[in-house]
C-alpha cells in the first residue's frame, strides 16, 4: 500500500505533468496507428453482406419468474419487457441536444487537445448531440457518482487496442466532473494506465495489448511496426496484470486486419525461433483460444465479470454509404439512417470466431458479455477524428490540398459514441447486482 502510494505521483503534479503526457501516449498511438493502417490492409477486404443472425441474449433474464408467475399476465408482460429492454444493441440514434452531450469535452481534463475534435476546430458540433435509443426500451440514464460506489475498492479495466482507450477516456471523461481534481491520481507503469478516483478507491485502468497476445506492437508508446508479429501462444507477460481485476473489457481488432499475420513460435530475443505466415482468421482464431485458455484458468469466475467489445466500424468507402463528396468519412456531419446499414471495414467473420470463443468459455461456466456495438456505431460515419486531430509533423501542401487523405476514420470524436458503449457497459454492471 505505502509502495504504492510512494510511488505513485503528487496529485497536483500528477495533473500538470500527466495531463500532457497522456495526450502525447494518445497521440503517439493514434498516429502510429493509423500510418500503419492507412491504406494497406484495411481496402482488400472482401464486401460484407448484412448479418441477420438473432441479436445477444439481453442480461436480465430471469426465466424463474417467467415460469413462476405464468398464470399472471400482467406480470409475464412485465417479465417480457424486461427482457427487451435489454436488447440495447438494436434501436436507432436521435438528435437530442437537451440532454447530450453527457460531459463537456472542453472541460474533461483527459480530452483536451486530443480526440476533443472541437479542440480542433471541428466547427460542426451535431455529432455530439446523438443518444442512441434501442427499440424496446431505455438505457439508464449514466450516473457517475452511483458507478464510483459500485466500483468501490474494485478495479475496472480495459484491455485492448487504441480504440478501447478510447473508450476509456471516454469513460473517464464521464467520471472526470464528478471527483474533485484533488481526489484523483494518474499513473503510468509500462502498458498500464491506472487512474484513481482515491476517495473511492476505485480505478479506471487501460492496458496496451492491441493483439491480447504478445506481439512486436506492445509497447505502449512505440508500436510503429512495418512487419507485425504476434506470439499466439504467448499471453502471460500481458494477462499477469488482469488477474485480479473486477471488471475486464477487452477488444482487439483493427490490429488484426491483415491478409496474413507473422506468426512466432519461440520468443523475440531467441535466435532460432520460427516464423511463419498465417492466414489471419487463423491467427485471430489461435490468439483468442490462447486468450480463451488463460480466462479459463487464472480469472476468479465469481469475481471478476468479463466484458468483449465486438469490433468498432471504420468509414473508409464513402460509396458504401451513398455520398458522392468526400471518399471516407471526411466531411461527414449526419449519421447514417438506413436500417441494418452495414459497412466493408467490419469483418463477421472476425466476428463469428469471437462469438464462438465467447460461447466455448460459456459452456466451461466462465460467462463473457458481448457488448455487441458494431451496428450501432455503424451508423455513425459523422463521429470520427476526421482531419480534427493532432498531428506530429507538420501537413505538407499536398497534404493539406486533400483532407481525407489525412483523415482518422478510425476512432472517434469525444464527446460521441465511445460514450454510448460505456453506457451500455453502465447498464450491465447494473443489471447484474
Ligand atoms: C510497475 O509494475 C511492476 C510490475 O509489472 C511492479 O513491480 C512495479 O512495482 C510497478 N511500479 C510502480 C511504480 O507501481
Ligand atoms: C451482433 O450484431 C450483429 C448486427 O446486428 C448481428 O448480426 C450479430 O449476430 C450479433 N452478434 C451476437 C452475438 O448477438
Ligand atoms: C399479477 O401481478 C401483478 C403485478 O405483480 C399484481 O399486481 C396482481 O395482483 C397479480 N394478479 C394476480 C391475479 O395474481
Ligand atoms: C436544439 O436544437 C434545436 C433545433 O436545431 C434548436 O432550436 C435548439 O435551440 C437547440 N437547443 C439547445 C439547448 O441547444
Ligand atoms: C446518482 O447516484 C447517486 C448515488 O447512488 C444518488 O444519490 C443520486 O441521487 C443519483 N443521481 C441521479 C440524478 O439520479
Ligand atoms: C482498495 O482497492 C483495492 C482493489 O483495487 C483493494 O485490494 C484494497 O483492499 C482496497 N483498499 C481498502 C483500504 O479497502
Ligand atoms: C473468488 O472470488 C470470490 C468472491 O470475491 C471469493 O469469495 C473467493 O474466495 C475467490 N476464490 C479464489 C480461489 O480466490
Amino acid at each position: 500500500m505505502s509502495s504504492l502510494s510512494s510511488s505513485s505521483w503528487g496529485i497536483r503534479t500528477s495533473f500538470q505533468l500527466l495531463t500532457p503526457l497522456i495526450l502525447l501516449v494518445l497521440v503517439i498511438s493514434i498516429f502510429y496507428f493509423t500510418q500503419d493502417d492507412n491504406g494497406s490492409s484495411l481496402n482488400k477486404l472482401d464486401p460484407l453482406s448484412p448479418l441477420s443472425s438473432p441479436s445477444l441474449s439481453p442480461p436480465l433474464v430471469n426465466n424463474n419468474e417467467v415460469i413462476r408467475n405464468n398464470n399472471n399476465d400482467t406480470r409475464k408482460e412485465e417479465v417480457e419487457m424486461l427482457q427487451k429492454k435489454c436488447d440495447y444493441f438494436s434501436g436507432k440514434w436521435v438528435f437530442d441536444n437537451e440532454t447530450y452531450p453527457l460531459y463537456d469535452g472542453k472541460r474533461c481534463e483527459f480530452l483536451s487537445d486530443l480526440l476533443g475534435c472541437e479542440y480542433f476546430g471541428r466547427q460542426d458540433l451535431s455529432y455530439q448531440y446523438w443518444r442512441w435509443q434501442p427499440h424496446h426500451c431505455d438505457l439508464p440514464r449514466f450516473n457517475a457518482t452511483a458507478l464510483l460506489e459500485r466500483l468501490r475498492n474494485k478495479r475496472l479495466m480495459y484491455v485492448g487496442d487504441s480504440l478501447n482507450r478510447n473508450q476509456w477516456v471516454s469513460m473517464m471523461c464521464l467520471v472526470d466532473s464528478s471527483i474533485p481534481s484533488s481526489l484523483k491520481s494518474m499513473q503510468i507503469n509500462g502498458s498500464l494506465f491506472t487512474f484513481k478516483a482515491i476517495e473511492y478507491n476505485a480505478t479506471i485502468e487501460f492496458y496496451w495489448a492491441p493483439l491480447l497476445v504478445e506481439s512486436n506492437a506492445d509497447d505502449p508508446f512505440k508500436h510503429r511496426v512495418g512487419d507485425r508479429i504476434a506470439r499466439t501462444q504467448a499471453i502471460e507477460m500481458h494477462a499477469k496484470h488482469w488477474t485480479h481485476a473486477d471488471f475486464l473489457i477487452f477488444d482487439s481488432y483493427l490490429w488484426w486486419r491483415v491478409p496474413f499475420m507473422k506468426i512466432l513460435w519461440g520468443t523475440f530475443e531467441s535466435p532460432d525461433g520460427v516464423y511463419k505466415d498465417v492466414e489471419m482468421l487463423k491467427g485471430y482464431e489461435m490468439a483468442l483460444r490462447t486468450w480463451s485458455d488463460w480466462l479459463e484458468i487464472h480469472v476468479n469466475h465469481s469475481k471478476t465479470q468479463i466484458f468483449w467489445m465486438s469490433l468498432s466500424p471504420t468509414h473508409e468507402r464513402s460509396e458504401e454509404w451513398g455520398s458522392t463528396g468526400s471518399p471516407n468519412c471526411y466531411d461527414e456531419t449526419q449519421p447514417i439512417m438506413k436500417q441494418d446499414y452495414w459497412g466493408s471495414g467490419s469483418d463477421p467473420n472476425m466476428m463469428k470466431l469471437v462469438e464462438e470463443a465467447i460461447e466455448n468459455l460459456g459452456k466451461k461456466g466462465l460467462n463473457i458479455e458481448l457488448l455487441n456495438i458494431t451496428q450501432l456505431s455503424e451508423y455513425r460515419k459523422d463521429a470520427h477524428l476526421s482531419i480534427y486531430r493532432k498531428f506530429y509533423d507538420p501537413l505538407t501542401k499536398e497534404q493539406l490540398a486533400n483532407p481525407s487523405g489525412y483523415a482518422d476514420c478510425f476512432h472517434w470524436c469525444l464527446p460521441g459514441v465511445p460514450d454510448t458503449w460505456n453506457e451500455i457497459l453502465y447498464a450491465y454492471i447494473f443489471s447484474s447486482l
